[in-house]
């Protein structure tokens, strides 16, 4: 089995976004990209050939297919892009276009085998590191504090969230361990968190690698709402259950209703009643599901129907990022839910450096000024909202990262999981997907408005 060690880059050190000088935005690329490269190198080698080329569900890819697409897109983006290099395989391009090719279908393409693949993406980073190295990070708004480089970190990491993800379906013996989080004591603190009515801003404008659909900064107005203090836990989301929480059509969404009656979907992805117990397969090892853990592998029908039924709802993206992000005595809002600090292993549960969710209540030096704990890191936290673009949204660098993706089919997660690294997620960055995906790491906390 394959050790995870925690790997975190180093910030500005400033804590400041933006501020950065040359050679100190250079180091941080640099250590982003190896980094990622770590990671992307653990969970590739950690199985064996047959593993790496097999589709271990329709819904994920080879992991040899993310591999090389890593490569490919570091190579479009770092060497032609910003160097102006020439394609070194012009002919692997379409195979590793994730919009040509459905996931479903990419393991009977001609991919690039194991030992290929490894070399075409080493190859990749040599080219660019050299490119790196020689960077101005002005001039154009590719380059400008050196946001190619940052986004092809941040592409790389949510590859290596993504493998993870085939990783936790695959069956047959575990590849990959990690430490447990610290245990902690039952958080007896408060249940939810009034976080006042008025305006914030949302988004951001010189957070200098936030992607396209995390712009630009606008003001919202909120009303005044109470918030979850941490996400819902495995025993809640198990009193859900014993109280009939699938079987009672009036919690459900009519089209979650469906999905779960068709399915068969009664509990969890991964969870399996034994007895009186549940227990779930996480990463190849089967345990019980432990109590105090915020609740992952649930839809986003699942999540509103559990809201129904406790008398709540899902926070909206905007209720979500005010509680995250909005310092009541600065008037302002901060890169994060403790402050403008790059994220450290005392705030937050990220990077893959444990391979689950921390308790209930973990992360003290993480809480909002309001109080609220782990909006950071651990799961993925379903929100009510489409994912939309802001008002004056502007695709950037191309289309087909957000704009192709806008619409109401998709709903908005935030927060990031265990399993992002820090240089994908902020108080500001947006994740999607379908109401009725589960095998991402996906959870949530509920809300309700101080009015009702
Ligand atoms: C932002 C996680 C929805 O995996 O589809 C990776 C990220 N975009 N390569 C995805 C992404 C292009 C994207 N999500
Ligand atoms: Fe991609």
């Amino acid at each position: 089995m394959t050790e995870l060690s925690p790997a975190v880059a180093p910030g500005t050190g400033t804590g400041t976004a933006g501020t950065a000088d040359p050679e100190a935005l250079r180091e941080r690329a640099v250590a982003s990209l190896v980094v990622a490269r770590d990671r992307t190198t653990l969970l590739t080698s950690c199985v064996e050939e047959p593993d790496l080329t097999a589709q271990h569900s329709p819904l994920m890819s080879p992991l040899v297919w993310d591999l090389a697409h890593i490569g490919n897109q570091e190579e479009q983006w770092l060497l032609r892009a910003v160097a102006g290099q020439e394609a070194i395989r012009p002919e692997i391009d379409s195979l590793y276009d994730a919009f040509e090719h459905p996931r479903a279908e990419r393991p009977k393409l001609p991919l690039l085998a194991p030992a290929e693949a490894r070399a075409y993406a080493a190859d990749v980073r040599a080219r660019a590191l050299d490119v790196l190295e020689r960077a101005a990070f002005d001039g154009t708004r590719l380059t400008e504090a050196g946001f190619a480089f940052g986004m092809i970190a941040q592409h790389e990491q949510q590859h290596d969230e993504t493998m993870l993800i085939t990783h936790q379906l695959r069956t047959g013996p575990p590849a990959l361990t990690a430490p447990d989080p610290e245990p902690v004591t039952l958080f007896t603190g408060p249940a939810e968190v009034l976080v006042p009515g008025g305006p914030f801003t949302m988004g951001t404008s010189n957070e200098p690698w936030a992607l396209d659909n995390e712009r630009p900064a606008h003001r919202r107005e909120v009303a005044p709402f109470f918030i979850d203090t941490t996400p819902v836990t495995n025993a809640a989301y198990q009193a859900f259950i014993e109280d009939g929480g699938y079987t009672e059509p009036r919690w459900w969404a009519p089209q979650g209703w469906a999905h779960i009656r068709a399915h068969g979907i009664t509990a969890p992805l991964f969870w399996r009643r034994e007895g009186r117990q549940w227990l779930r397969r996480r990463f190849g090892v089967t345990e019980v599901v432990p109590a105090q853990e915020p609740v992952v592998h649930v839809s986003w029908y699942e999540a509103d129907a559990y809201a129904r039924w406790a008398g709540r709802r899902l926070p909206t993206e905007a209720e979500w990022e005010k509680a995250a992000r909005h310092d009541p005595a600065g008037n302002r809002s901060t890169r994060y839910p403790w402050g403008d600090a790059d994220p450290g292993p005392e705030h937050a549960n990220l990077g893959q450096r444990h391979l689950r969710p921390a308790p209930a209540g973990s992360y003290p030096a993480g809480e909002s000024p309001l109080g609220v704990r782990q909006l950071i890191g651990d799961v993925w936290e379903w929100t009510a909202s489409d994912f939309l673009p802001y008002p004056g949204f502007k695709a950037f660098p191309y289309k087909e990262y957000s704009e192709v993706f806008f619409g109401p089919e998709y709903k908005v997660l935030r927060g990031g999981s265990f399993a992002v690294d820090a240089v994908a997620c902020r108080g500001t960055f947006r994740n999607w997907d379908y109401p009725i995906r589960r095998q991402i790491f996906s959870g949530f906390r509920t809300a309700r408005s101080q009015d009702a």
